[in-house]
């Protein structure tokens, strides 16, 4: 419990803010929360939880006392010194990061009455943004409002957890006391707390992200040479993630990366580069490599089936990732887009994703209400999303139900053996 109570804001109410306002209210802290969208406030209101993310109902239930939703900015601003912001900031045809959002939050912010507010930066957004806000708020006659950069690393499907015992907190600040108070409210979780000015802060969360995505392309890479040379990429990231300097993480091989931050944020830090004249050129072809991943697994439905006009193929699993309904840059999109324009005939199936795909997967994508159906009559399965329902699946009954054998773990997330016991043929991504 941290030693003083505090009265905070969280703007916007999106998986960051949500997350971060559940987890200070668990601190004991009293936190308003504003968001634009009426119908999800009143959600919100209604005890309901908008998003899909493991743990969090159960913290907003028990914390409900201290959790207060409402769509009034300068309500939240009278009640709480520090206004943390996490609204979205998607990109823009140019790769750049759009900071509309963020600007509207700037520009709404009323005149404070008094000193001792400040907004603490959530949200992710290109180097040099703090400082600009800072010259806004001076051109609105609101430079009283102190400033703090503390980029959000939580992971989507983990987030609770993430907030509760983060590898560390960034801290970017010029020196104010509001930096302390941020300090304060993170100190009872005990991780290591990184100091420093607001650029450099935002540069951490940027440069983090696109140093996880690095390392997911680079093996992803290994995994394309290691299918041409015949060595198995599992025993190979192994072997490397040894190494104490390499470390085990980000060194699974897959049908590429996607979601709200990796896809976001390499293009902003690869934009925001080449604005300032610096060509990134190890960031384009992070992107690029991470593009042609979710359309290699065409190239290997059309090696097994030849031809793939006509055939039916099952997408299990939707979503970016298992334990979320998130489908921003899911790698299921392209992959559907592609096998359709080729002419096949799409069927999937997420145990949670169902809703959101809906809204984004191209038309013409059936869904089915399990997996089986998924693959009922299909000529080949592809697995996109590794969700432990699918490792599970009894693969005798998988063999009866489609119509061809070919299994695409596009994960690397099954078993091998147990799916060619059953007398399906497998095919992984580098896997031996
Ligand atoms: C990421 C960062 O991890 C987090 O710190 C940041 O705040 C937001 O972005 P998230 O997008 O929730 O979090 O997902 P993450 O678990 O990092 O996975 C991102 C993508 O990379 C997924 O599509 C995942 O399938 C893929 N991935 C991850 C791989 O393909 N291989 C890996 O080894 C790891």
């Amino acid at each position: 419990m941290s030693r003083e109570r505090e009265s905070i804001g969280v703007i916007g109410t999106g998986y960051v803010g949500l997350v971060t306002a559940a987890g200070f209210a668990e601190l004991g802290h009293d936190v308003h929360c504003v968001d634009i969208d009426a119908a999800k406030v009143q959600r919100l209101r209604d005890g309901e939880v908008p998003i899909y993310e493991p743990g969090l109902a159960d913290v907003i239930a028990a914390n409900r006392e201290r959790l207060h939703f409402s769509t009034e900015l300068a309500g939240a601003l009278e009640g709480a010194r520090l206004l943390f912001v996490a609204v979205g900031t998607p990109p823009t045809y140019s790769g750049d990061a759009d900071l509309a959002a963020i600007y509207a939050v700037v520009d709404a912010l009323p005149k404070p009455s008094r000193n001792g507010h400040a907004i603490v930066m959530k949200s992710t957004v290109p180097c040099g943004t703090g400082v600009a806000i800072q010259r806004r708020f001076g051109e609105q006659g609101k430079e009283s409002f102190g400033y703090v950069s503390c980029p959000e690393f939580l992971k989507e499907g983990a987030a609770v957890e993430d907030f509760r015992h983060p590898n560390r907190v960034v801290i970017g600040d010029d020196g104010g006391w509001a930096g302390d108070a941020v300090a304060a409210l993170y100190e009872p979780l005990g991780s290591p707390v990184v100091r420093t000015d607001i650029s450099s802060a935002e540069m951490v969360k940027l440069a983090s992200n696109a140093f996880l995505s690095t390392k997911i392309s680079f093996i992803n890479e290994i995994a394309n040479v290691c299918e041409a040379v015949g060595a198995d990429v599992g025993e190979v990231a192994r072997g490397m993630g040894l190494d104490e300097r390499i470390g085990p993480h980000f060194l699974r091989p897959g049908i590429g990366f996607g979601g709200s931050c990796f896809p976001k944020d390499v293009a902003a830090l690869k934009q925001l580069a080449g604005n300032s004249g610096y060509h990134f050129q190890l960031l384009t072809a992070v992107i690029e490599v991470n593009e042609l991943q979710k359309r290699r697994v065409v190239a290997k439905l059309q090696k097994h089936l030849g031809s793939i006009v006509g055939k039916r193929v099952a997408l299990l699993g939707l979503a970016f990732k298992p334990h979320t309904d998130d489908m921003r840059e899911a790698s299921s999109l392209v992959l559907a887009a592609r096998l359709l324009a080729d002419g096949a005939a799409v069927r999937a199936y997420d145990p949670v994703a169902e809703e959101q795909a809906r809204q984004l997967m191209p038309r013409g994508v059936e869904f089915s209400a399990s997996a089986l159906g998924a693959l009922d009559g299909a000529n080949a399965a592809v697995l996109v999303t590794e969700w432990s329902e699918f490792c599970e699946l009894d693969w005798d009954a998988v063999a009866q139900r489609m119509t061809g054998r070919l299994i695409v773990d596009g994960r690397n997330a099954l078993d091998p053996e147990a799916v060619r016991r059953a007398g399906l043929s497998y095919e992984g991504i580098g896997r031996r």
